[in-house]
């Protein structure tokens, strides 16, 4: 949540800051905010998006080498010009942008308030900036300092940057659960929440640990202090990020562009893991606890949102292939509801971000019971697969659209070739299934691409149902996830309300919403209970609903009866999921375009989600 950006070197750094808010936009868009130092210390913010901060930026002083920038999702306070960041301290000496939550932040408030303190804002932010600046002037410490004393007496999560009227020569940045990464360029730093808005100027990164606090000066080397005043040598790292993925490449909307990657970002989340040819799949990532995984008597996956709908398909896929019993958790009540957990268990967190903090809590909680941590995840670097014992990138490539979309199939890939690798180290397969459940995944990506010609069936669909108020969204086994996630996508990018259900559910209640209003998405593919599904569509017409039917190409019996049908090419009942959901993410984003709203920045939400 929020995005944090800063520059110090000889460039201008308004267009630095600016560009970089506007990649970072994903990650926060209710307000934004710069402060730039030339002479002067400047601080201009705005409610709404980046672009409304650039149009209030026209005629103003932005000249100067040493800025920071943010754009936010509101946490504490509303969004309103008062509460964007920057925030100055008291004096306006000191400025700062702040990307986390600070717990105690109403005690710290209080405490301030008495001594004479008066805030602008209802953030914990200027809470933080006051407090630094208090311990600066009573202490008589320098900058460093003071945030490492202020840094001690805070519960909670941040990345922060500060800047300081007094010293035009440095920054002081430091970090605890939330994302920080410093771009390390020729004289010249780049400090960002990810490293979208450094990979133009300089691929050599060093990320910031937990605990650490960095002292940025100009023409100096980076400096990496704990906040118990250790020292500590910066590690370099070099980014495989490419300045193109981080573009539309034609499309007019992030989230149409992901869609569209699917068969190149499944392909590459094989790539190197599946040898069909020789029947192998190997996933280098996790080899060190392979007899591990192997001989779990349980395996959990806990995630969020759409993570968490891949981790249910993970689920069928473990139970399916490798014989393990697997339980699928919501992070966020895992981690409090007093689970029992085994050290022999092996705990799966699987995340696109790598930030999300519930999924980050319940993985730390797992792993103190002393259960093995695996990751899947997408972010290279991010924190989940930095805090887990192993695990395996899914290799999708940045994902900018709020909605998750290539990040779902990538997870699933990633499953299914650690339950076939389990499988093939347990012998849970005979060889020959093994060998066909290898050749289907192979041809998976082609499936996906043959999927995606049906998007302009799909927007006439979405013509005929964009004023719908209600949706329900059905199916069955593997492809009852994929009826949660169809549910998610349209509520999330379009607002209208939506339901997914196992399909044999309906008739335990939803069924009494079923009119000639209500259209019903169902995922009706053959194998598995099609037959059941048949008969499910049959109770839905029988009430005269509307139903549109992802079939199994050459269906018959579902033609003959639904009112729309949208084929997808024949597959395993295990890989159905990755094909099956293709139609649903073009039918969420054709809605959502249709109805006006903001495909990729949907409101009130954020691409990752860094607060409880
Ligand atoms: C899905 O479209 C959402 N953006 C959301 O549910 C997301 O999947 C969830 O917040 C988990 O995020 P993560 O995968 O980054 O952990």
């Amino acid at each position: 949540m929020c995005g944090i950006v800063a520059y110090i070197g000889d460039k201008p750094a308004y267009p630095i800051l600016m560009k970089g808010l506007q990649r970072l936009e994903y990650r926060g868009y209710d307000s934004a905010g710069i402060a730039i130092m030339n002479d002067k210390l400047h601080l201009y913010k705005k409610k709404g998006k980046v672009a409304d901060l650039e149009a209030f930026m026209e005629g103003k002083d932005y000249q100067g080498n040493i800025g920071i920038g943010h754009t936010r999702w509101a946490t504490h306070g509303e969004p309103s010009d008062a509460n964007a960041h920057p925030h100055f301290s008291k004096t306006k000496s000191l400025v700062i942008i702040h990307n986390g939550i600070i717990e105690n932040y109403s005690a710290l408030r209080e405490e301030l308030k008495k001594r004479g303190y008066k805030f602008k804002s209802e953030t914990d932010t200027e809470v933080l900036i006051h407090l630094i600046e208090d311990i600066q002037v009573k202490e008589k410490v320098d900058l460093f300092e003071a945030v490492r004393i202020a840094l001690n007496e805070v519960i909670g999560a941040y990345a922060i940057v500060i800047l300081s009227k007094d010293n035009p020569d440095q920054l002081i940045a430091a970090k605890k659960g939330s994302p920080l990464v410093i771009g390390v360029g020729n004289d010249e730093y780049f400090l960002a929440s990810d490293a979208s808005p450094i990979v133009e100027y300089t691929r050599n990164v060093v990320y910031l640990e937990d605990g650490e606090i960095a002292i940025v000066s100009r023409k100096e080397d980076l400096k990496i202090k704990t906040i118990k005043n250790k020292d500590k040598t910066p590690y370099m790292q070099e980014l495989e990020l490419k300045l193109e993925m981080l573009e539309k490449g034609g499309y007019d909307h992030f989230m149409l562009k992901e869609i569209h990657e699917q068969p190149r970002s499944i392909r590459d989340s094989m790539r190197g893991r599946l040898n069909a040819k020789k029947g192998l799949v190997t996933l280098g990532g996790i080899k060190d606890y392979e007899t591990k995984l192997a001989k779990a008597q349980r395996i959990i996956i806990i995630a969020c949102g759409t993570s968490w709908h891949a981790g249910l398909v993970g689920e069928y896929l473990f139970e399916e292939m490798a014989r393990v019993p697997v339980e699928v958790e919501y992070a966020s009540e895992f981690r409090y509801r007093n689970p029992v957990i085994l050290e022999s268990d092996v705990v799966i967190a699987i995340s696109q971000s790598g930030e999300t903090a519930d999924t980050l809590a319940a993985m730390q909680f797992a792993e103190s019971k002393g259960a093995t941590i695996l990751a899947i995840c997408n972010v290279v670097g991010s924190t989940i697969p930095r805090t887990s014992h192993a695990g395996s990138y899914t290799h999708a490539g940045p994902e900018i659209g709020v909605a998750s979309t290539k990040s779902f199939t990538a997870q699933i890939t990633i499953l299914a070739l650690m339950a076939l690798q389990v499988a093939q180290e347990k012998g849970t397969l005979p060889r020959s299934k093994f060998q066909q459940l290898l050749n289907e995944l192979e041809s998976i990506p082609e499936k996906v691409e043959t999927t995606l010609k049906s998007n302009d069936q799909i927007k006439y669909i979405a013509e005929e149902y964009k004023n719908a108020t209600n949706f329900l969204y059905l199916g069955r086994g593997y492809n009852f996830p994929v009826a949660l996630e169809g549910a998610l996508k349209l509520k999330e990018i379009s607002y209208i309300h939506a339901e997914g259900y196992p399909a044999a559910e309906m008739k335990h209640g939803p069924i009494a919403l079923i009119d000639e209003e209500m259209p019903v998405v169902v995922i009706a593919t053959k194998k598995g209970s099609y037959e059941k599904v048949v008969s499910t569509i049959q109770e839905v017409k029988a009430r005269k609903g509307k139903v549109i039917a992802i079939v199994t190409k050459g269906d018959k019996e579902v033609k003959a009866i639904a009112d729309h049908c949208i084929e997808i090419p024949e597959t395993f009942e295990a890989f159905a999921p990755l094909v099956s959901v293709i139609p649903l993410q073009l039918l969420s984003y054709h809605i959502a375009l249709m109805r006006g709203c903001n495909v990729d920045q949907p409101r009130n939400l954020a691409k990752s989600v860094t607060v409880e």
